[in-house]
């Protein structure tokens, strides 16, 4: 449902102009146009007509306004700018039109259970290559979430786009995937941490307890590590063979992790210039294949072994099931501060096929989509 209404809003774009007396002169001067214009319309016709035309602010309903508690700190504001508070949280996601319901959902997540909701500054990164979803994006947070403190950020997505090589499920090669990489690039200098979240996740504690992890001073990031994964599952057996890459590993007792959920010091990354190595790691990727997944082993080839352990309680991660299969995933033992859906399914898509699995029960109340059964009140 969900992707017929990104198609209709490409479609908005031929029809409009045609359909304009001004530009009427269209229909004989491009028959092209016009073939398009029918097409769309029949397109139109044959689908949700009112979902298409209400695409742009209709479709999620407005978050309630979250306030501080007497404890908060107020965040320094220059001007009320507070994108360089220290005191504040600051949280980077990307924003993508396809995923934009679960960027909601977290988004929504992550301001109910803060206690101090209006320290935490969003910086959302968007892609360049798509500048009308970017306004799009922008016009739908700030309907929903009127009283949010946010930046966006359109990343440079084109150079990156050469850099992916196809892996296993075609999502994980969106260009705004590898974003994180480059926050250290895209957020104001000014930011020295921030908490990276995708946006298949919902928290279910206070994001400042996950932000204030001390990192050890020979670290540039935080995230929880899974050390019983299957390390060597990630990279090809022509990486592992090979003996100056199999070396990569030496003296460092690397694990999984999960780069849905972590803590990054800028400062560090930008002095020991980190994006340039996860570019070399990709680039060499391009030329002989080292690993099958998209944007995590460039990841652990640089950091596994060399990260701050979390909490697991932070990454309750592959609520999506497995990739191939996409069957339900349950917990994994112990405490729950995030649930993630990473994995194959999502759960706003098993939600509407009616076919959920059951933890999909636990990000519902966060969806924040209209649906035809919601009525203004
Ligand atoms: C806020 O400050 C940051 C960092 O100095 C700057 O990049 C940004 O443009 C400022 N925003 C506004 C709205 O002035
Ligand atoms: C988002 O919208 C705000 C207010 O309408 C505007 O000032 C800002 O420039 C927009 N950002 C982008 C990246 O389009
Ligand atoms: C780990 O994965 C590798 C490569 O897929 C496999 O050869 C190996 O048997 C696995 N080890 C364990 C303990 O499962």
């Amino acid at each position: 449902m969900f992707l017929l209404s990104l198609s209709c809003f490409n479609l908005h774009k031929y029809i409009h102009s045609p359909i304009n007396p001004q530009k009427s002169h269209i229909y004989h001067h491009s028959p092209m146009r016009f073939k398009l214009f029918i097409l769309c319309a029949l397109l139109i016709l044959f689908s949700t007509h009112t979902f298409c035309t209400t695409l742009d602010l209709e479709l999620f309903k407005e978050a309630p306004k979250f306030y501080n508690s007497p404890t908060c700190a107020t965040i320094g504001s220059h001007l009320n700018n507070h994108t360089c508070s220290i005191e504040a949280v600051h949280v980077a996601m990307t924003l993508d039109v396809s995923y934009i319901r679960g960027s909601m959902a977290a988004i929504l997540s992550v301001l109910q259970h803060s206690s101090c909701p209006e320290n935490i500054v969003f910086h959302f990164i968007t892609a360049s290559s798509k500048p009308s979803s970017t306004t799009v994006l922008n016009r739908t947070i700030t309907n929903s979430f009127p009283y949010l403190k946010f930046q966006i950020y359109p990343f440079h997505d084109g150079p990156v786009a050469g850099l992916i090589s196809t892996s296993i499920r075609s999502a994980l090669d969106c260009p705004l995937n590898y974003a994180r990489t480059y926050l250290a690039e895209l957020l104001p200098f000014c930011i020295t941490r921030v908490v990276y979240l995708d946006s298949d996740l919902i928290l279910v504690d206070d994001i400042a307890k996950l932000a204030a992890t001390p990192l050890r001073p020979d670290t540039v990031l935080a995230a929880p590590e899974y050390c019983g994964a299957n390390f060597s599952a990630y990279f090809t057996p022509s990486f592992w063979s090979n003996p100056s890459l199999s070396l990569t590993f030496a003296n460092r007792n690397a694990c999984y992790f999960n780069t849905g959920v972590m803590v990054i010091d800028l400062r560090r990354w930008r002095a020991g210039d980190y994006t340039t190595m996860i570019r070399e790691w990709m680039e060499l990727q391009k030329r002989m294949r080292i690993y099958e997944l998209g944007s995590l082993p460039p990841f652990l080839l640089v950091f596994a072994g060399r990260i701050t352990p979390v909490d697991h309680r932070w990454n309750q991660h592959g609520l999506g099931g497995d990739n191939f299969r996409g069957l339900c995933r349950d917990l994994h033992p112990g405490p729950v501060s995030l649930l993630h859906w990473s994995g194959k399914g999502k759960p706003w898509a098993r939600l509407d096929a009616n076919r959920p699995c059951p933890l999909d029960a636990l990000w519902a109340p966060y969806d924040l989509l209209k649906t035809s059964f919601t009525f203004e009140v």
